[in-house]
């Protein structure tokens, strides 16, 4: 397949000089921004376009004054939007739930009266811990439309990770549900919120959607079921949007990073909306006609701008679905592509690979004529993936939007634009950067790397989708964003820059995995393993999987008095799961009997890694400046032989 002669149709990619687009972004920075953000609903217009006087807070459309849930709901209903279909849903077990925008409305309207009785204030914080299911939007929108901050916790992570975030951000009410589907079996979803409940002294009131209907505890006073509270409220409630400062936090989405817990990102209301709109606008033109389906959870970032924000700003009808890919089969996804008539799929590497296993014969059983356009997030997509996309889902027809974007970014920064101008595509790499995004590879020394040399990618000027700090924390965010060359956003990615300008996206340069698209510090595996009484040190690494992209593996070292078995081992990886989550399931434990260390007491990672990956010696030869050549081919040696014992 040559990468220019992908058949494109001109009337659906109208072109429109992506280059001029991207200059004036860059050279006119307030004078562009203005005229996107047109396409916004404003109860006043900003002052200033950027504020850009106090590097690296930088503050966009400052004085303006909006309400988001207005945005994505309200103002359709003027228009013939407003009995257009804003969301069909589909549960695991294949009940189906539709709404309009008007309808949804409506719910929201009612939420955010229930929730204002229950004392909620402009700038309070709500934790959101739900299955998919059609209350996780409706809450975010009836938070914010009272100027409530939300913070959503995916319902894969543990108590404790809930309680962290809970506790963190001082959550004052919690919505969750007494539990979901997962694969026919009901996971306790309230069960473990009410383990994280029990220490998050903050929380005043909890409401319980019934998703499965299982007897489950509520505590007399705090708890309320969502069904009864809404039946409560007047049909016809409304709650008007608070009007909000375009810097106020619009919510706070915990990410992992190379250092401690979770960092609280904090986006803000307007910028993060001009760019949520225009970067799906440019990315993939949804239209009256389209169903658009982002397969993330709203959980991540993915879900909020994809599932929630964007497609609503929009007016778009999105699909969501609850359950998992391979169920009850392994065809689910075509099925409801062909049922529902879906037109745009965006979804990870790691689910396209997954499908791959499972063959081909399964998606050919349905017709997917009504795709007309199809993205990948998350992690970058091998050549192999994209090949396999493009021929067996879009059958040779449907371009592939690869979006390169981060959770502090807030929207798409490299990719592909179905619907401003489509470059020829090249399986693997995430194209040019939209408008606004002022991407460049960066050497050690911060000096631009050459053409096709790896280095650091980093962006060289604000743009309206970009975090606006970390949740009471300035100066991390300073440090971690800002901290390796001024002014400059340090991305904590590996890139380069091919002769024709397109960025190839090369994995974490840092410590952070990427296992199956999610986002997971090794530094928070390690302090969770070392929390357990058997286990004095460990190092976490990713080993590369041919399905998830990586998993973490952990070397551990145990207490005297420990010692290793299967069982143990075992216990380590429950622990694990209970700390943290399932999505930080370790591949495997790997017991050691010391470290490696370097002369000044540093674990030597690239040393595991090489061990992990059973790399030559000679491809450690860096390592001699950490220590000796004879120590490390010792330690080398040793770790290996006890890794071939144990596995
Ligand atoms: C990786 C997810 C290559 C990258 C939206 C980034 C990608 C991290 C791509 C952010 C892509 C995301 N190609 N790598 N198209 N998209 N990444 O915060 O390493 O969960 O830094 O945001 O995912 O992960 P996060």
């Amino acid at each position: 397949m040559s990468e220019a002669s992908l058949p494109f149709n001109e009337k659906i990619f109208p072109r429109k000089l992506l280059k001029e687009e991207w200059e004036r972004s860059i050279k006119k920075t307030e004078e562009y921004w203005a005229e996107k953000a047109k396409a916004i609903s404003w109860f006043k217009t900003w002052d200033k376009v950027l504020d850009d006087s106090n590097p690296p807070f930088y503050r966009w459309f400052v004085g303006g004054i909006l309400n988001i849930c207005y945005n994505a709901l309200d103002r359709h209903l003027e228009t013939p939007r407003k009995h257009q279909l804003a969301y069909i849903w589909e549960g695991e077990p294949g009940d189906v739930r539709t709404f309009t925008y008007y309808q949804i409305y409506r719910e929201v309207n009612k939420l955010a009266q229930i929730l204002k009785d229950f004392g909620l204030k402009k700038g309070d914080r709500v934790a959101v811990y739900l299955p998919m299911i059609p209350e996780l939007p409706i809450t975010l929108l009836a938070t914010t439309r009272l100027g409530g901050i939300h913070t959503v916790v995916f319902s894969g992570f543990s108590a404790e990770a809930l309680a962290d975030r809970i506790n963190d951000c001082q959550a004052k009410i919690v919505i969750t549900a007494d539990g979901s589907y997962r694969r026919g079996k009901i996971v306790p979803l309230k069960e473990t919120a009410d383990r994280a409940l029990a220490n998050t002294p903050t929380v005043e009131k909890v409401i319980v959607v019934k998703r499965t209907g299982q007897q489950i505890p509520m505590k007399e006073g705090r708890d309320h079921y969502y069904h009864e509270v809404m039946a409560k409220v007047a049909p016809n409630a409304y709650v008007p949007p608070e009007p909000m400062e375009a810097t106020e936090p619009l919510f706070i989405l915990y990410t992992s990073g190379t250092t401690g817990k979770p960092k609280g990102v904090q986006h803000g209301i307007g910028g993060y909306l001009v760019w949520a709109y225009w970067t799906l606008k440019w990315g993939f033109s949804p239209n009256e006609e389209d169903i658009w389906w982002c397969t993330a959870d709203i959980g991540w970032i993915t879900g909020h701008t994809y599932n929630v924000y964007a497609p609503l700003a929009l007016g778009t009808t999105s699909f969501i679905f609850e359950g998992t890919p391979d169920y009850p089969a392994c065809d689910r996804w075509w099925e409801m592509i062909e049922r529902h008539g879906i037109t745009i799929l965006y979804t990870t590497p790691t689910a396209i690979r997954m499908f791959m296993r499972f063959g081909e014969e399964w998606v050919n059983k349905h017709d997917l004529s009504t795709l007309r356009l199809l993205g990948s997030v998350g992690e970058a997509i091998n050549p192999e993936a994209w090949k396999w996309y493009y021929r067996v889902i879009g059958k040779e027809k449907l371009p592939i939007i690869d979006t390169w974007w981060q959770t502090e970014t807030g929207g798409f920064m490299i990719s592909p634009l179905a619907g401003l101008e489509l470059v020829p595509l090249k399986p693997g790499s995430a194209t040019n950067p939209l408008p606004g995004v002022y991407p460049e590879v960066y050497n050690e020394k911060g000096e631009i790397a050459p053409i096709s040399t790896r280095g650091f990618l980093v962006i060289k000027a604000p743009w309206p989708g970009m975090l606006e700090t970390l949740w009471k924390d300035p100066e991390r965010y300073k440090q971690t964003y800002f901290g390796r060359w001024p002014n400059t956003y340090y991305t904590g990615d590996y890139a380069v820059k091919d002769p024709d300008g397109y960025f190839w996206l090369l994995g974490r340069a840092d410590e952070v995995l990427k296992v199956a698209g999610h986002r997971i510090g090794t530094v928070e595996l390690e302090s969770e393993l070392v929390s357990h009484p058997a286990v004095s040190e460990a190092a976490v690494m990713g080993k590369e999987d041919p399905v998830k992209g990586e998993v973490p593996v952990a070397f551990v070292v145990l207490r005297s008095g420990y010692t290793p078995s299967e069982e143990l081992r075992q216990q380590l990886v429950q622990h694990i799961r209970s700390t943290i989550g399932p999505i930080a399931t370790p591949e495997a434990i790997v017991i050691v009997n010391k470290l490696p260390k370097t002369r000044s007491g540093k674990i030597m990672r690239r040393l595991l890694k090489a061990v992990l990956v059973g790399a030559a010696l000679g491809d450690i030869s860096t390592l001699e400046d950490e220590a000796s050549v004879e120590d490390i081919k010792a330690t080398y040696e040793e770790l290996r032989k006890q890794i071939e014992k144990k596995q």
